[in-house]
């Protein structure tokens, strides 16, 4: 089987490229990656010791991704994720998230290749994720239940960026119902794990990992500053072992969309996540407060695994302690990496 992963290079597509390169022994891997992301050359040489090639390409360039040659399956993780770039650079989340997305799936139709993509939990309504909890002053700790499964509401503002995943995900459908492509669409929420250049809106819990080891300045921000908002988080070793197996059913499990993440055992606020840190570092930092929310901020979400549970008889392995291990030690024992995180 030929794996062609977009955005291969980044955090979650590197670690589902070298994991399929050690576990599907029989599949030819190769990824492509035009290394904006910071951090990304280092994960392409990570990439490259084990012999996967990356070709250096925009994902808006369609000439040059059908001149690759011909895929079964095509791993969509290329994106522009971090949601403060939809008024930052709206432009370039518009065409790489939505126009590179169209491009694969013409690419799909050529090759006659399935998709798996990696959507988001971004599509949901921010104004309806905001009502769950009542204030927008979050000065006690959330005490919520509420799990998010995937008929919560799609229809109201999700951001640019949720816009362009929702947006890719009803292009899929429409190509699939034309031309046959099988489909699988994950809306992961957090992710995180080693090799994760995090930064304070994509990737914050690599980022506080950090700024606890290397004592930097930082803050909690909206909600009152407070630091009481809530995120589950999953391994990213949880993500490969998910989209494995659902590489190894494709051929009888397909065109359905599931939401996955870690669940609400491995639910965390900021100041819980504070805590875990300073206990790893022994470095207890003072943290600043900013009061005001962006209007892209969610005070509280965490995934409903229900679905997915029982369609693959899979759930998410790794606490919330093994996480924050992994990344402790990452970040401790590469030395060459740390300047991404100053
Ligand atoms: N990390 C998470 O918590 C999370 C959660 C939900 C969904 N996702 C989705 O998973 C996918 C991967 O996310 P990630 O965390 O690895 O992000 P990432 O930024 O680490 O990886 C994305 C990669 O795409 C590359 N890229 C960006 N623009 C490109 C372009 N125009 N052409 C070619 N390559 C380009 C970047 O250089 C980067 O290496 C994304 O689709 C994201 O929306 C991630």
């Amino acid at each position: 089987m030929k794996i062609l992963i977009t955005g291969g290079c980044g955090f979650v597509g590197s670690n589902i490229a070298i994991f399929l390169k050690k576990r599907l022994k029989k599949a030819n891997v190769c990824t492509f990656d035009n290394l904006f992301r910071k951090g990304s050359k280092i994960n392409m040489l990570r990439l490259k010791k084990l012999g996967i090639k990356n070709f250096n390409l925009d994902i808006k360039n369609y000439k040059k991704i059908i001149s690759l040659g011909k895929f079964d399956l095509i791993i969509d993780c290329c994106a522009e994720p971090a949601i403060e770039s939809s008024t930052k650079d709206p432009d370039r989340v518009f065409n790489t998230n939505l126009i590179g997305t169209f491009n694969i799936l013409k690419k799909c139709i050529k090759d006659k290749a399935n998709i798996i993509f990696l959507s988001s939990s971004r599509v949901y309504s921010i104004p309806n994720l905001n009502r769950l909890v009542k204030n927008s002053n979050i000065s006690k700790p959330i005490k919520l239940k509420t799990k998010i499964n995937e008929n919560f509401d799609t229809s109201g503002p999700c951001s640019l960026y949720g816009f362009t995943k929702l947006a890719s995900e009803k292009l899929i459908q429409e190509f699939s119902f034309v031309n046959n492509i099988k489909y699988i669409i994950n809306r992961f929420g957090v992710i995180a794990g080693p090799w994760q250049f995090g930064k304070q809106d994509q990737g914050f819990i690599s980022m506080w990992m950090a700024k606890h080891i290397f004592k930097n300045k930082f803050s909690y921000i909206g909600f009152g500053g407070y630091g009481n908002q809530i995120r589950d988080v999953i391994h990213i070793n949880d993500v490969c072992e998910i989209i494995l197996i659902q590489i190894k059913k494709i051929k009888n499990k397909y065109n359905d969309i599931f939401n996955i993440g870690g669940g609400i055992k491995n639910s965390i606020s900021l100041v819980e996540l504070t805590s875990k840190c300073t206990k790893l570092t022994g470095n207890k930092l003072t943290i600043g407060k900013i009061k005001k929310t962006s209007k892209f901020d969610i005070p509280y979400y965490v995934t409903d695994n229900s679905k997915i549970k029982k369609t693959y008889k899979w759930k998410p392995e790794k606490n919330i302690e093994q996480i924050l291990e992994d990344i402790y030690f990452w970040l401790i024992n590469n030395k060459k990496i740390r300047k991404y995180f100053k």
